[in-house]
C-alpha cells in the first residue's frame, strides 16, 4: 500500500505485499529480498531499487542505525566537521526571528537529521548566544526511521524540554506553525530515476537479476511526468545517461502544508538545470559511498553504500514554488556562511579574544572553495512573500510561474 502522504523518499515499496513463491526461501537479507521481488514483480525501476537499499525497514543502508555519516563513517558532512556549522546556522536563524518579528513560539523543523548533531549544536548554541530565543524555540524533527529516532533522542537528551520527535511531516497534527524547516544533505538522498537517451529517445534503466548478478537493462517510459520531464531536457547526445528526482512536488507540498508562516531552508550539494544537464555530464551525478571512497556502482554492496545523485536547485525551487514557496536565495555554502558569520566575528573582535583556533579551522573547511565551500548551496524559499527576481534568474526561473 503506497501512502499518499508519506515524502517520496521513505515511500518505499518494501512495506508492499508482494507473493512470495513457495519454492523461494523467505528473504533473509536484502540481496534476497531484492531477488524475490524482482522474479516475483519484474525489472524494477532504479528509483525503487535506490529506495530500498536505503530505506528498507529492516536492512536499508539508513535504517540499521549505526554511524554510517562522519569520519568513522562512509562519508561526512558539512555537520561532521564540528559545532561551527550548527553554530552558524543559528546565527541565521535567529537573524530570521529578528527580522520577522517572532513574537510567540519560534517552530524549527529538521528532516534527514541523522544522528540529531545539527539539532545539538543549533540548539546549544542558541541556548549560550540566544538564550532569549531559546525559551521560544521548538525544535521537531521528523524521522521516519525507529533506529534513528532512538539516536536522536539520545544526542538531544540536554534539549528534551523543547525537542519533539514525528515519523512523518504530515504527522505534525497541532496548528500550523511560523518557522523554519530545514535540512543538510536530505534531497540527495531522496531516490531517483535513471534515464538514457538510445536511437533519440529516452528510455528508463530497471534492475534485473541476470544469471545471480544485478544488472540494469532499459525499458520504454510510460509515465506521462517523466515523459514531460523527459521532453523538457535540452538536446543531448544518445548514450548520455543522467536522473530524474520524481516526488519533488508532493515533498515540497508536504512542508507547505505544516507552516502557516516561514521559509524552508535547504543545504544539498547539486547544480542549477542547465549546469545539471550539461552535455559534458555523459554519465550523470549518481553516486555510491562506501568507507569514504565515492565510486558509481549502485548494483553492488545493497543495503552496505549509500546511493547519492546532486540536485536539480532548478527542478526544487520549481517544486518549492509550486507548493507556494517563493525563492529569496540561492549561494554557494562559501558566500552563504561567510555572510552570516558577520556577527560571530564581530563578537570576537569586541571580546578582543584570540578566536578560538578549532573553529576557526573548521570555518575554513566549510567555507574554502577547494573543501565544502563550492561544494554545496543554499536555497531559502519563503511563503506569503514574493520572490526575489535576481534569485529567480540564478535559478534559471522565469519571472511569472504559471500555477498548475
Ligand atoms: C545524508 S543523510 C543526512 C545527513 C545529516 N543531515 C548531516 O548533515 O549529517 C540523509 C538522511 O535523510 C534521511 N531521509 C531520507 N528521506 C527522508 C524523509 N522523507 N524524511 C525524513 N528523513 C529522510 C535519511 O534517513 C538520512 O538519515
Amino acid at each position: 500500500m503506497m501512502r499518499n502522504n508519506t515524502p517520496a523518499a521513505l515511500e518505499t515499496d518494501s512495506q508492499d505485499t508482494y507473493p512470495v513463491d513457495e519454492n523461494t526461501a523467505t528473504p533473509r537479507c536484502l540481496v534476497s529480498h531484492l531477488k524475490t521481488k524482482i522474479s516475483t514483480t519484474g525489472p524494477l525501476p532504479f528509483d525503487k531499487w535506490m529506495s530500498d537499499c536505503l530505506y528498507h525497514p529492516q536492512w536499508g543502508y539508513y535504517s540499521k542505525g549505526d554511524a554510517r555519516v562522519g569520519r568513522s563513517g562512509d562519508f561526512f558532512t558539512s555537520v561532521s566537521v564540528g559545532k561551527c556549522f550548527g553554530m552558524l546556522l543559528c546565527y541565521r536563524l535567529a537573524d530570521y526571528a529578528r527580522v520577522n518579528h517572532i513574537e510567540g513560539q519560534f517552530d524549527l523543523i529538521e528532516l534527514g537529521a541523522n544522528t540529531g548533531q545539527l539539532a545539538c549544536d543549533i540548539l546549544d548554541s542558541l541556548r549560550s548566544d540566544f538564550p532569549h530565543l531559546y525559551k521560544k524555540v521548538r525544535y521537531t524533527i521528523c524521522e521516519p526511521l525507529a533506529s534513528m529516532q532512538k539516536v536522536q533522542v539520545s544526542t538531544l537528551k540536554e534539549h528534551s524540554a523543547i525537542v519533539e520527535f514525528h515519523a512523518t511531516l504530515s504527522g505534525i497534527k497541532q496548528a500550523k506553525k511560523h518557522g523554519i524547516l530545514l535540512s543538510n544533505e536530505l534531497i540527495d538522498a531522496f531516490p531517483v530515476k535513471l534515464i538514457t537517451k538510445k536511437d533519440g529517445q529516452w528510455r528508463e534503466l530497471h534492475v534485473v537479476n541476470h544469471n545471480d548478478d544485478f544488472t540494469s537493462i532499459t525499458e520504454a517510459i510510460h509515465s506521462p511526468q517523466l515523459l514531460e520531464s523527459c521532453n523538457n531536457l535540452p538536446p543531448l547526445p544518445d548514450g548520455y545517461t543522467t536522473e530524474y528526482r520524481p516526488g519533488l512536488e508532493a515533498y515540497a507540498k508536504v512542508c507547505a502544508s505544516v507552516l502557516e508562516h516561514g521559509m524552508v531552508l535547504t543545504i544539498d550539494y547539486g547544480h542549477i538545470r542547465s549546469d545539471y544537464y550539461a552535455e559534458r555530464r555523459t554519465t550523470g551525478t549518481l553516486r555510491t559511498f562506501y568507507n569514504q571512497t565515492a565510486d558509481e556502482t549502485p548494483l553492488v554492496n545493497a543495503g552496505e553504500q549509500d546511493i547519492t545523485a546532486h540536485v536539480d536547485f532548478t527542478q526544487l525551487a520549481l517544486a518549492y514554488q509550486s507548493a507556494g514557496f517563493e525563492p529569496q536565495y540561492f549561494d554557494s555554502q562559501s558566500r552563504f556562511l561567510i555572510q552570516i558569520a558577520k556577527p560571530w566575528f564581530k563578537a570576537i573582535e569586541n571580546k578582543q579574544q584570540a578566536p578560538p583556533a578549532k573553529l576557526i579551522r573548521q570555518f575554513q573547511t566549510l567555507t574554502h572553495p577547494g573543501m565544502m565551500g563550492n561544494q554545496f548551496s543554499i536555497l531559502e524559499c519563503s511563503l506569503n512573500h514574493a520572490p526575489d527576481k535576481a534569485v529567480l534568474a540564478k535559478l534559471e526561473l522565469p519571472e511569472a510561474l504559471t500555477r498548475k
